[in-house]
């Protein structure tokens, strides 16, 4: 996979792709990000890639010309699957579309600032607006590198234990069981009998019971 990320804040989205499984997912070669300047796709003085809003109201916006031309420059070089747009108003991010995404080649992400982009970069070169969660962050690049964090770790090969994956939290629309480590007892706290038992037909369907008893209790939304 190829993920292409234009940003006015590149530094921002560093150290995410610098640690832990994003990095060796790239040093493996199973994915590659490049991000991209915006301001290096303007012509303006001061690089500026932002202006008032027609009709007036409080609040910059990005201007079309400099997202044009990072497009253009990028879809000259290769086809995308999505370019897509990093926004609180985008469709809010969960497993399923992750999982989807996670199967694409090419990807371009749009990372918006201030009071968004003229609404013409969305019209014409957005093909799918995603939002992580009802709220309002800086700029789209936290959100990109949540996403990003989302759909790698689902590419193959990128997780060592790739079933590891699949027994995540909202895999099935429940929540993950509990899960307990050495030692089997601390300070009189005991990990359950079943799991120490060696019968692991039981254990499964404990765990299945937790996940479901858990998701009845937390999330009642999820089970249909
Ligand atoms: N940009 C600002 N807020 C956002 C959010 N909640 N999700 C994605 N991008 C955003």
């Amino acid at each position: 996979m190829r993920i292409d990320i234009i940003t006015v804040l590149p530094e921002l989205l560093k150290s995410p792709f610098e640690a832990s499984i994003l990095k060796r997912a790239i040093e493996k070669g199973i994915v590659e990000v490049h991000m991209h300047n915006l301001r290096d796709y303007t012509d303006l003085s001061y690089n500026q890639i932002d202006d008032y809003q027609f009709g007036g109201g409080a609040g910059m916006v990005m201007m079309i010309e400099p997202i044009d031309k990072c497009i253009a420059a990028l879809k000259e070089q290769r086809d995308y699957d999505e370019v897509i747009y990093m926004t609180p108003d985008g469709k809010t991010l969960n497993q399923k579309i992750a999982n989807s995404m996670s199967l694409l080649e090419n990807i371009i992400i749009l990372c918006g600032h201030y009071k968004g982009v003229d609404q013409r970069v969305r019209d014409a070169y957005i093909t799918k607006e995603i939002s992580i969660g009802d709220y309002v962050l800086s700029g789209g690049e936290l959100g990109a590198a949540v996403f990003c964090d989302t759909i790698i770790r689902l590419i193959p090969g990128v997780l060592n234990n790739e079933t590891s994956a699949l027994t995540d939290t909202f895999q099935d629309d429940l929540l993950a069981p509990p899960v307990y480590t050495r030692p089997a007892e601390y300070k009189g706290m005991k990990v359950p009998e079943i799991l120490l038992s060696g019968n692991f037909p039981k254990i499964e369907k404990w765990r299945e019971d937790k996940a479901y008893e858990r998701t009845e209790k937390l999330r009642p939304d999820l089970i249909k």
